[in-house]
This record gives structure tokens, C-alpha cells and sequence, in this order.
């Protein structure tokens, strides 16, 4: 399983690229706003900063919702970086992009994704990545996971290379179960990350491990 960071925050990045287990960033619209970052120009930029970091993939979402817009700010996007993957609503013109984008050999994440029928449509039209929004559904009171499992179905049964990329993932037992149903990938925030770490009986037995060595070795 590809483990991704949600996040347009530089240092957090950094955090998750030292630990030697990512490979790649997605980020979107609200979080380049939480970072203060605006104005096409620092926008761009920050977005080559986040590849400087990373080794993988890195999604960078377009803002226009019309095709011919959304070619436009995607080519730029993808010229930026080779890792740079253009992030596209799933809209109608959304579709559309996907395919010219696909066709041309541009990586692409559709986002936005709610339903097995919107993956269905992602696949046909040469996605790299699909997102579903496992957490947005949870909010909403409605099985997050059931969606990745029906497009994990619906993926196998006809071979489909689009990858699963489970979104809106908001702690560690979303990325465990993700992980069980076999969504390729994973993206969530720098703390449900490093949630996976944790256990209570590893301090105990490693504060237990150090006291007994430390009575041997006075
Ligand atoms: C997906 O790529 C989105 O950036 C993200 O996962 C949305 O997560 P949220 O629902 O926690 O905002």
C-alpha cells in the first residue's frame, strides 16, 4: 500500500518523508489556503517546493471547471515537475480532461469521488488515481469503507489500472482498514501517520526492556 500526506505544510512532509515511508503528497485547494499559500506564482512554486521534498507522486489540483480551463492550468501544472500529477474534480468536463490527459501520458487523480459509479467513469477514462472520500462519507453517516470495497470490486472484476486512492482518510483505523480491503493507496494527515506507531504495550515493554538493563549495567 502506497502511504500519501494530505498536507501543503512543508514541515510536516519533511516529518513523513524522514521516516522513509512515503510515497507521495496530495494536496488541494483548502489546504494551500490553511498554509497561507495564494497567488498563482507562490502557488506554483510551493508546489515545486513539495517535489523537492518527495520522492513520489505529488497532486496538484486545477481550479478551472470548464475542459478547455482545465487543459490549460493541467499542462501548466504538469510541466512544473515530472512528479506533478493534475487533480481533477469529478465533474462532466472533469471526465473529459481525464481522458485528453490520459491519452497524452499525463498522470491524473480524479477527486471528489463519492460513489462506485464516479469511480467506474474515473477508470473508463484512464485515471492514474481515483479518490474516494472515505472520511467525508463517514461524516455524513454513510460507510466510507463500503465504497472502497465496491470499487476494489468492481476494479478487479475487469482489471482496471486505476489506482484506489483512499481520501479523506482521517486516523490510523481508517488507514488499517483501507489497508484489509485493499485500496492501493492511502492519504491522510501527518498525526494518523504516525498513530500506526503507537501501541501502549511497546512503551511498557520498552520502558521494562530499559529499567532491566540499566539494574545489569550500573
Ligand atoms: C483528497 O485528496 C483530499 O485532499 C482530502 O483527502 C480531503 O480530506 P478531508 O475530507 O479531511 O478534507
Amino acid at each position: 500500500m502506497k502511504f500519501f500526506i494530505d498536507t501543503a505544510n512543508l514541515n510536516d512532509i519533511a516529518e513523513a518523508q524522514a521516516l522513509g515511508i512515503l510515497d507521495g503528497v496530495t494536496t488541494n485547494p483548502s489546504l494551500m489556503a490553511k498554509e497561507g499559500i495564494t497567488g498563482k506564482d507562490n502557488i506554483l512554486k510551493h508546489y515545486v517546493a513539495i517535489c523537492n521534498i518527495v520522492e513520489g507522486e505529488v497532486s496538484a489540483e486545477v481550479i478551472a471547471t470548464d475542459f478547455e480551463g482545465m487543459i490549460k492550468e493541467g499542462e501548466e501544472l504538469a510541466d512544473l515537475h515530472d512528479q506533478i500529477v493534475v487533480k481533477i474534480p469529478m465533474t462532466k468536463d472533469g471526465i473529459k480532461a481525464c481522458k485528453y490527459f490520459s491519452d497524452k501520458g499525463i498522470k491524473t487523480n480524479v477527486t471528489l469521488v463519492f460513489s462506485a459509479g464516479q469511480a467506474l467513469l474515473a477508470a473508463k477514462a484512464g485515471a492514474t488515481f481515483v479518490s474516494p472520500f472515505v472520511g467525508r462519507l463517514d461524516d455524513v453517516s454513510t460507510d466510507g469503507l463500503n465504497l472502497i470495497q465496491e470499487i476494489r470490486e468492481i476494479y478487479d472484476n475487469y482489471g482496471y489500472e486505476t489506482q484506489i486512492l483512499a481520501a479523506s482518510v482521517r486516523h490510523t483505523m481508517h488507514i488499517v482498514n483501507c489497508a484489509k480491503i485493499g485500496a492501493d493507496v492511502m492519504t491522510g494527515p501527518l498525526s494518523a501517520i504516525l498513530g500506526l506507531v503507537k501501541h501502549p504495550l511497546t512503551d511498557i515493554g520498552l520502558a521494562q526492556f530499559l529499567a532491566d538493563y540499566k539494574k545489569g549495567n550500573q
